[in-house]
């Protein structure tokens, strides 16, 4: 089941807010509706935000109806500027904002109409080369995974969250196919439950055997010797190898280190910001209190309790044993490495 999905002449989202009791799609007409199912998280994680935002791109395009060339790209701004403001962590989005805008200005001296179903075209390249680059990251990845490993992971970095095949789901499925005999702990990642209701439908899905933990319980199944190691996908990793990724990342970053436990990190070089030289400068985003006031609608706090949440951690480069990418693993000195990696 994709997460995105162009559909003759619009977007399809599945709403990834009703899973796992409701499969489906939200039809995106423009790049409003993109914005908001960004927002929200109808469609969520890393890549497929910014896949999404650049389907929004396109559909900015192919809603100007006239006949100016600076009105069209004066639309196509506005759409970016929009998307732009929807969530600010995982650079993916704006990878994906600057690659449209820079193939909006290759178009230049071409027709209106060229120009529309070009942006079209972009944006569906974006999305199949994003699932690729998973598949690909799942076969360095795989090679990391024991025969018959216990494996933790937390929120949902899978075929949900991307282009097709998952980050950290990815390396998992990879395994499986390859024929491992692996088993998976799912955290349930509160406050918004990314990993019960979507790592856990994902797997099953596939007939990849996973347990439910809730978050708090990943401590003694690592104790209990359950886990041979941590995989987690990213947000932004910055060019000395931190990582932002969902609240609690950080804390299961400690508790493998202090296990002895190895931690992975798999994420395409979309995800890597070499601008930014530690995790410190990650903007991280702040989300609404009814969040963890409420669980499925429910209160189950005070009305009126004060409430932080932080909707992602930063986990400092020494807690990483490797990041795995589409062009390979890489090992500290992350600074190092990282920089060599990403200019091959
Ligand atoms: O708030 P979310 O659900 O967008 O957070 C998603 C994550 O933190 C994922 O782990 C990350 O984006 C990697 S997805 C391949």
């Amino acid at each position: 089941m994709d997460a995105i999905r162009w559909h003759e002449d619009h977007l399809l989202l599945l709403d990834q807010t009703k899973l796992p009791l409701v499969e489906e799609y939200i039809e995106c007409w423009d790049h409003h509706i993109v914005a908001r199912a960004i927002k929200i998280l109808q469609v969520r994680g890393a890549p497929a935000i910014g896949a999404a935002a650049a389907f929004g791109v396109a559909l900015a395009g192919l809603n100007y109806t006239g006949d100016s060339v600076e009105e069209f790209e004066a639309e196509v701004h506005q759409a970016i500027d929009d998307l732009a403001k929807t969530r600010p962590t995982a650079v993916n989005l704006f990878w994906a904002l600057t690659r449209m805008k820079s193939f909006l200005e290759s178009t230049r001296g071409t027709s209106i109409t060229d120009r529309q179903q070009s942006l079209l075209a972009e944006a569906q390249a974006l999305l199949a080369e994003d699932k690729a680059m998973n598949e690909q990251m799942g076969q360095y990845g795989q090679e990391l995974i024991p025969e018959s490993a216990g494996i933790l992971t937390h929120c949902n970095a899978g075929a949900l969250a991307t282009g097709g095949f998952g980050t950290a789901l990815g390396v998992i499925r990879a395994a499986h196919q390859a024929g491992k005999e692996i088993s998976v702990f799912a955290d349930e990642t509160r406050p918004l439950l990314q990993g019960a209701r979507l790592t856990a439908w994902e797997l099953m899905k596939d007939g990849i055997p996973v347990t439910l933990i809730t978050d708090s319980m990943a401590a003694y199944v690592m104790k209990q010797k359950l886990v041979d190691l941590v995989i987690v996908g990213a947000d932004r990793i910055t060019a000395n190898g931190d990582v932002a990724n969902k609240i609690g990342t950080y804390g299961l970053a400690v508790l493998a280190k202090n296990h002895g436990i190895p931690f992975y990190v798999a994420a395409p070089f979309s995800t890597f910001d070499l601008s930014l030289q530690s995790g410190d400068e990650i903007p991280i985003e702040e989300r609404d209190p009814e969040e963890v006031r409420t669980l499925g609608g429910t209160t189950t706090a005070p009305l009126e309790v004060p409430v932080y949440n932080p909707s992602f951690d930063v986990t400092p480069n020494e807690y990483i044993t490797a990041i795995i990418t589409d062009r390979g693993v890489i090992q500290g000195p992350y600074t190092e490495n990282i920089a060599k990696h990403m200019k091959s």
